[in-house]
């Protein structure tokens, strides 16, 4: 059993994965500035899991308190969510980025090294293989050439982080780069609950089929796919967050770097999600094909065979769980966690 501090812990990825952690009997303290995150949320994961986490309400970048929860609260691992995920808002505020997502992490680590917490896993993104990389993309291949701040943010925590590990051969550092996750807790308790206008596919469907939305913008049809919409590799955040847990038990009491794909290695299509998500559901999607959306790639999926041949793992859930799950997270909380 370990105690971990969780940063993001009341957001959407973090939230999850919180409760798998609690659900194998480890112990969690949530830190988040609930700049996109909710405290309900940690209710929520009471509700589930029979455990409210620690929660503490403050900034990762303010390294002398992180270093102070990490000494008295004895943590002997951190799993690090915090951070600004929005990829066209990184274009209009670079300096936002690089000030939560890069100092942020630094500030992290110089509170780890204090007090003495040489355990840490880091969500990193499956853009940092840039806009050139071949497909499938493998852990082997070279960070790339990024096209926003958003990415680079990711890419340079990713160097620095290795750097420190080879400075101190005592520490383990996991980099995992997530494709894209959707869905929610099947229980429908806890979900994504973007603040303002959804930026991602998923939340844009949901709001759209409840009616909050009128109609959803296809972005591009001429992309050089099956029905020219953008693939991409959609995995459930149940999934995800259970890979956090084996990676942390694993990999965790492992010093070096270990870096691993998260997703399932199947691209789907925006248009395929749509059709896909109203037979589910037995709910219809208005949209309409728009321009293509700046930054955009074709497709990209992951190769996941390091995953499954070095830790067992695969993603279990298909993509029928992750849409009805994503739907009954809408149904049962219309307004997110404000209601
Ligand atoms: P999220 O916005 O739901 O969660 C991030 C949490 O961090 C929020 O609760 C927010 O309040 C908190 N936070 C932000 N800045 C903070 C700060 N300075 N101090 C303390 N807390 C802070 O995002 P998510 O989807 O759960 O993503 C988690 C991580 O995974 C992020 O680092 C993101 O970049 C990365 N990631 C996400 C995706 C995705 O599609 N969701 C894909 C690849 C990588
Ligand atoms: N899309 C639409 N309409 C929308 C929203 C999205 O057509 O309203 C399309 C996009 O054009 C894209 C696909 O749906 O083709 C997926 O878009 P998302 O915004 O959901 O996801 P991205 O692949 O663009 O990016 C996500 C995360 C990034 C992360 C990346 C790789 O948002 O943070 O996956 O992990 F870097």
């Amino acid at each position: 059993m370990s105690k971990f501090l969780v940063t993001g812990g009341a957001g959407y990825i973090g939230s999850h994965t919180v409760v798998e952690l609690l659900k194998s009997n480890h112990q969690v303290v949530v830190l988040d500035n609930l700049a996109n995150g909710y405290e309900s949320c940690l209710r929520r994961i009471a509700q589930i899991t029979g455990k409210k986490p620690e929660f503490v309400l403050g900034d990762v970048r303010d390294a002398e308190k992180v270093a102070r929860i990490l000494r008295d609260k004895r943590i002997d691992s951190v799993i690090h969510f915090a951070g600004l995920k929005a990829v066209s808002e990184s274009v209009n505020k670079p300096l936002e980025y690089y000030d939560v997502n890069v100092h942020g992490t630094l500030a992290l680590c110089k509170a780890m090294k204090k007090a003495r917490v040489k355990r840490l896993i880091f969500s990193s993104s499956a853009t940092i293989y840039g806009v050139e990389a071949p497909v499938p993309y493998l852990e082997s291949m070279p960070r790339g050439k990024t096209s926003n701040p958003y990415g680079e943010s990711k890419a340079v925590v990713e160097r620095f982080l290795t750097d420190l590990s080879h400075s101190d051969p005592d520490w383990s550092v996991s980099l995992l780069r997530y494709f894209n996750p959707i869905g929610a807790h099947p229980s429908g308790f806890i979900g994504e609950a973007p603040k303002g206008i959804p930026n991602n596919l998923l939340p844009f469907i949901t709001q759209v089929a409840i009616g909050q939305r009128e109609v959803l913008s296809v972005f591009g049809n001429d992309y050089k796919t099956e029905d020219g919409t953008c693939e991409r590799d959609y995995l459930h955040v149940m999934d995800l967050a259970e890979g956090h847990r084996l990676i942390a038990e694993q990999c965790g009491p492992k010093p070096g770097v270990h870096i691993y794909n998260l997703g399932t290695g199947k691209p789907v299509s925006v248009l395929k999600m749509i059709e896909h998500f109203e037979k589910v559901n037995k709910v219809s999607v208005p949209f309409r094909i728009e321009d293509r959306r700046d930054g955009d790639l074709d497709a990209f999926w992951a190769d996941v065979s390091k995953i499954e041949h070095e830790l067992n793992w695969h993603a279990e859930r298909g993509l029928d769980d992750m849409l009805k799950d994503a739907w009954r997270w809408q149904l049962q909380n219309p307004d997110g966690y404000s209601c």
